[in-house]
């Protein structure tokens, strides 16, 4: 049971659209479970996907896969766990995503799960300035009038279209739009409370399409002298537990904040309580992109400094 449960979408389960929903990244393996406490005396357990049997668990049996199921689609790739039905699907394809549907006969116990696959390359980068907008743009070019489309930033329902979602307490008040074209989501005057995953599902009976953004926001631009001293901040009042990653360009600045300590080869750097980076007598090698991810158990927040030698700064 490791190399499976990739990532967790909530399930809004109230018996609706929505189900249960598992992403699993390409060529990974996913574990499905019926979630029975025990497979009692008479239970048949089935899984189907798109109808067609592909396993199946009795009581006091040997599980079966049904290998020859669908011209062999899923040959070798699945395991059935005989004491709790748990289907594992290994080597996840992109053809097989969909619905899986598991049912007992028995007592009409029916549930299904649907299974996207999530490939890092879905994560779209996007960088924006604090205070402007942006849009997070679907692959759609238009709404079906059967789809819903969820959007939610970390684990919160922000905007959604034919469905009710309480939205996220209020933070982003009237900062969102949802364009009922494309489903698009318009982001105005953003804050650094912003950054982060995006994530938008877009599910009606013919399809279910999942999209993510990372977004960061570009605190600010510094144009500084050489020598002078920068302070960046986390802009947030940060915990115990959170993790602080602060990086320059692509190079992971190494840091322990409870010793203010940093990593010896980043010369007259350091870092306060608070996780800020202090760059003391900054040198022309040192200007560029601080990046900051900080990372606590619902939320994520990505930030980015632009430090630049102020003989760089043009006047418009
Ligand atoms: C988002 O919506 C605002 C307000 O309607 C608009 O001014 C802005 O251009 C939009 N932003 C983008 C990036 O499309
Ligand atoms: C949403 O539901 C309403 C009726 O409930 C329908 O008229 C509309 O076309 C649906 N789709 C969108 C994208 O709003
Ligand atoms: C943008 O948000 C800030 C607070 O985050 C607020 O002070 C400012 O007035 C807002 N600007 C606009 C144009 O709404
Ligand atoms: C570090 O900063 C001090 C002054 O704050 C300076 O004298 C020294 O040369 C700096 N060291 C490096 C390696 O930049
Ligand atoms: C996690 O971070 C967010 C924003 O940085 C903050 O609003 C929230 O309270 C934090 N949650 C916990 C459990 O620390």
């Amino acid at each position: 049971m490791k190399n499976i449960l990739l990532y967790f979408l909530i399930s809004l389960s109230t018996e609706g659209v929505f189900g249960e929903s598992l992403s699993v990244k390409e060529g990974g393996s996913v574990t499905l479970s019926p979630q029975l406490t025990e497979i009692k005396k008479d239970d048949v357990i089935d899984w189907r996907f798109g109808d067609i049997l592909i396993a199946r668990v009795r009581y006091n049996n040997n599980p079966s896969v049904y290998e020859d199921a669908l011209d062999g689609k899923f040959r070798g790739r699945l395991k059935l766990d005989g004491q709790t039905g748990d289907l594992t699907i290994t080597n996840f394809r992109n053809t097989d995503t969909g619905e899986y549907e598991v049912s007992n006969i028995i007592n009409n116990f029916r549930k299904t799960i649907s299974v996207t696959v999530m490939s890092a390359v879905e994560v779209k980068l996007v960088s924006v300035l604090k205070g402007d907008s942006v849009t997070l743009h679907t692959d759609l070019t238009e709404v079906h009038e059967d789809d819903v489309i969820q959007w939610r930033h970390g684990d919160t329902c922000v905007a959604e279209i034919n469905k009710t979602c309480d939205g996220p307490d209020g933070r982003f008040r009237d900062r969102l739009k949802l364009d009922h074209q494309t489903g698009s989501l318009n982001i105005t005057n953003i804050t650094t409370a912003d950054s982060g995953l995006y994530e938008v599902k877009i599910s009606s009976s013919r399809r279910t399409i999942n999209q993510r953004f990372s977004v960061t926001v570009i605190v600010g631009f510094m144009f500084m002298r050489e020598g002078s001293t920068v302070i960046l901040n986390t802009d947030t009042e940060i915990q115990r537990d959170d993790e602080i990653l602060w990086k320059f360009g692509d190079e992971v600045i190494r840091i322990d904040r409870f010793n203010r300590r940093v990593d010896s080869r980043w010369r007259n750097i350091s870092v306060s309580d608070n996780g800020d980076l202090i760059l003391a007598n900054i040198q022309s090698d040192q200007f560029g992109d601080y990046d900051v991810e900080i990372k606590n158990k619902s939320a994520l927040k990505k930030l980015q400094y632009k430090v630049k030698d102020v003989k760089d700064y043009v006047l418009h």
